[in-house]
């Protein structure tokens, strides 16, 4: 499966095996790591067996619809730079989350909203969900930055909510409605078969 638009720089696409090196390389980056969960849900050190790991629980995943984990990929070099995903998916309230990182070298230029907007064409117009949500801690001004750009709304800090490295550390919730989503791209998918 592919997700790409000729107005976006980067593309997501299923993972591979052949991915693992390349996940393993930026992941393994403790800047990354810390801004996206509490030490432990995400490993630290990041190797290439945790890499093989995800890359085949996320297969699974996407065989039975439960997860959706792309590669985040430059459409210029097809170097894969990150990982997006879509999980949490509650069809019956038709509501799911999103995550996503990128590789610290890649950061700045634009690719991490880019691939945010592939990932809610993929939620709002394939998965027909009505609410995208996603959990920020409140020091990832980046990931804030990028989810207001695209219409989000803070719902809440959730007051030290995560016990992070060796703090109490605020998350905020924030979500965005199918009612509010407004496309900026042309945006096309593409399965296998
Ligand atoms: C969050 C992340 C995906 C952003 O990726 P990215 O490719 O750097 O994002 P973009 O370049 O699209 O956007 C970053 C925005 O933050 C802005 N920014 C950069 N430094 C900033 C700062 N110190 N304060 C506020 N905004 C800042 C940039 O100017 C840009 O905004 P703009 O497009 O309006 O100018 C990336 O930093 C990352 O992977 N971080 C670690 C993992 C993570 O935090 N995942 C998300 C968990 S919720």
């Amino acid at each position: 499966m592919e997700v790409k638009s000729n107005d976006l720089r980067v593309r997501l696409r299923t993972l591979t095996v052949e991915d693992a090196d390349s996940i393993a390389e930026h992941a393994n980056d403790y800047d990354v790591v810390y801004n996206i969960a509490e030490l432990g849900l995400f490993p630290f050190p990041y190797k290439r067996s945790d890499a093989l790991e995800f890359i085949d629980s996320a297969t699974r995943a996407l065989i039975d619809g439960t997860e959706f984990h792309f590669g985040i990929v430059l459409n210029d070099t097809e170097e894969l730079i990150g990982i997006g995903g879509i999980k949490n998916i509650d069809l019956k309230n038709r509501k799911c989350e999103i995550g996503y990182w990128i590789g610290k070298k890649f950061w700045d230029n634009g690719y991490g909203k880019d691939a945010v907007s592939l990932l809610l064409h993929v939620a709002f117009m394939s998965l027909s969900m009505n609410r995208v949500y996603a959990t920020v801690f409140t020091f990832n001004e980046r990931s804030l930055r990028i989810l207001k750009s695209l219409g989000f709304t803070s719902e809440g800090v959730m007051r030290q909510s995560v016990f992070h490295v060796d703090k109490f550390v605020d998350d905020i919730m924030l979500s965005l409605l199918k009612s509010e989503y407004k496309p900026t791209a042309k945006i096309e998918i593409s399965t296998d078969d």
